[in-house]
């Protein structure tokens, strides 16, 4: 049913038509075509930051470049109601099946590619899983199909009237475009961005033959990893240049304890300077008077609309209304964001006269000791079980202090959105949560990752809590903070330049003999 829904929007335009109609002669001399290739987007599909950096840093690149987005066509993506237009094939490869490209162009002017597949995509579900977050069984095989797609538009063998300049792959499930790119010869260059080392993509070395992997591809040099096939070790050993979602988790995952096993990997590249940390930034989107999203608009001088947003969160998590400090979690409830630390101080929370609100899902042991804990608390801690992009905007909006003691934060988008709506981060000093909090500043840090170094930073919160004039002088600070795309895009810009200034001659050469 909801597959004939999709594919009635899709319309199948003359393929040959399409293919004369270059870019190159038209576009300014310095900008370039970049494909971002993703398997979230916020607009359309989100789990997590990847969608938000997806979503921005592409429109936040736009002025530079002509940047469109390659991703799977998912049910969301599909039943998104924006037309898509047929503008490109790609043939089959070993198990992996024949797409079709569709283009869909969102209301802002945004490109997107969508990646053709009913058999592989369109599911009911997540990109990764289905509705009980149980990751798809042939996942390598719907990852490669993207991976090998990105490389097919770059080898000008999709039938495109567009080919990229770079192909800038993001994460495990776009780990393999470098490596495809790489095995077919390709020159065009490849950044690849670590977004969470942690997710790895692995899948046993016999499944070589499904994706059509050359030989080499099972060795340590490419993506084999401890016996298995490693797609992030795929973009890391293959990509032109690495960069990761901040400049301490740059340098964090050169160490053993968050390499995940590929610091040696992430230590050579780093020595031959092709691994940089860029960290994210958030879109104008996140604008405390005007966002749609919220109860009421507000501002560092007028902070009557944070108080509506905060008696909205009261009644949605069934919170006793007094005066008390309002804290709140936004969170994929994993073990990576220490949410079992959050689990171990919430009674002292309370006990502080304080009230917690959190909103969230992943893991099944750390949702069910979620709402025990709710229950324990009736009218102090309340507990949503799911993903509400409203209500998680109005939480930002309406608390006063965010908890995030990540135990790793390759960035962390949460605690940008907590500060910009004047909710003081409590975060771990690791990561981007480290490049993105002044402690006593913009947000309290704390450094290890227990209960009673959590607590510190906890009860320096309450002391300012105390004080209006401290608190309203912080939560300036925090909603000024610089941390827009506009700073964090600038670097790209110069990386993309960097890369492709090096192969241009080449890739001139090779279109001029293809007009
Ligand atoms: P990660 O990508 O590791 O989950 P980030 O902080 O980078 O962490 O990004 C998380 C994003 O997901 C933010 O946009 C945050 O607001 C959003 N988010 C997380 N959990 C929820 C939820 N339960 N409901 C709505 N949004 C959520
Ligand atoms: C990952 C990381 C998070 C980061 C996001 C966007 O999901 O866990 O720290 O902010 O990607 O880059």
């Amino acid at each position: 049913m909801g597959n004939a829904v999709a594919s009635a929007r899709i319309t199948d335009v003359n393929l040959q038509q399409a293919r004369p109609v270059l870019h190159v002669e038209t576009r300014q001399a310095d900008t370039q075509r970049i494909l971002f290739v993703t398997s979230e987007i916020a607009d359309l599909v989100k789990v997590g930051g990847l969608g938000d950096v997806s979503a921005a840093l592409p429109r936040a690149l736009a002025q530079h470049h002509d940047v469109r987005v390659l991703i799977p066509g998912y049910r969301q993506v599909l039943d998104s109601g924006h037309p898509i237009r047929v503008v490109g094939e790609v043939g089959g490869h070993a198990a992996l099946p024949a797409c079709r490209i569709g283009r869909m162009d969102l209301p802002d002017g945004l490109i997107v590619y969508v990646l053709l597949s009913p058999e592989l995509y369109e599911r009911e579900g997540g990109p990764y899983g289905d509705t009980q977050l149980r990751d798809w069984p042939d996942n390598h095989i719907r990852f490669a199909r993207l991976g090998l797609a990105a490389a097919e538009i770059a080898a000008t063998n999709a039938g495109m009237a567009w080919q990229p300049d770079l192909v800038h792959a993001n994460d495990w499930p776009a780990g393999l475009a470098p490596a495809y790119m790489a095995w077919r010869g390709l020159k065009t260059p490849s950044v690849f961005t670590v977004h969470n080392l942690a997710y790895q993509g692995l899948c046993d070395l016999h499944c070589s033959p499904e994706l059509g992997l050359p030989a080499s591809a099972s060795s340590p040099e490419s993506m084999e990893f401890y016996g298995k096939l490693s797609f992030m070790k795929a973009g890391l050993a293959h990509a032109s240049h690495i960069t990761t979602v901040s400049r301490t988790y740059a340098r964090e995952i050169t160490s053993e304890t968050f390499g995940c096993g590929l610091e040696g990997l992430l230590k050579h590249k780093a020595i031959r300077g092709q691994l940089s940390g860029i960290t994210n930034g958030i879109d104008e989107s996140w604008d405390p008077q005007h966002d749609a999203h919220l109860v009421a608009g507000f501002s560092p001088r007028d902070l009557a609309g944070k108080r509506a947003n905060a008696r909205y969160v009261e009644q949605l998590f069934a919170l006793d209304a007094d005066d008390g400090p309002l804290f709140a979690v936004v969170s994929r409830l994993v073990q990576q964001k220490g949410i079992d630390l959050t689990l171990q101080v919430a009674e002292r929370i309370v006990a502080g006269g304080g009230r917690l609100a959190v909103i969230g899902r992943g893991e099944a042991e750390l949702e069910q000791a979620m709402r025990e804990l709710a229950a324990r608390h009736p009218g102090r801690i309340g507990v949503q079980i799911g993903f509400n992009e409203t209500d998680a905007r109005r939480m930002y909006a309406g608390s006063d202090f965010l908890l995030m003691p990540s135990r790793f934060e390759p960035c962390g988008l949460s605690q940008m959105y907590a500060q910009r709506f004047g909710s003081l981060p409590i975060a771990r000093r690791t990561g981007g949560l480290a490049d993105t909090i002044e402690d006593g500043v913009s947000g309290f840090l704390f450094d290890q990752a227990n209960a009673d170094s959590y607590l510190e930073a906890i009860s320096r919160a309450l002391k300012v809590f105390r004080h209006p004039a401290l608190l309203s002088a912080m939560r300036c600070q925090a909603m000024s903070a610089p941390l827009y795309w506009r700073q964090s895009a600038r670097p790209y810009d110069q990386l993309y330049r960097d890369l492709i200034g090096v192969s241009k001659p080449v890739q001139l050469a090779m279109r001029r003999a293809s007009r």
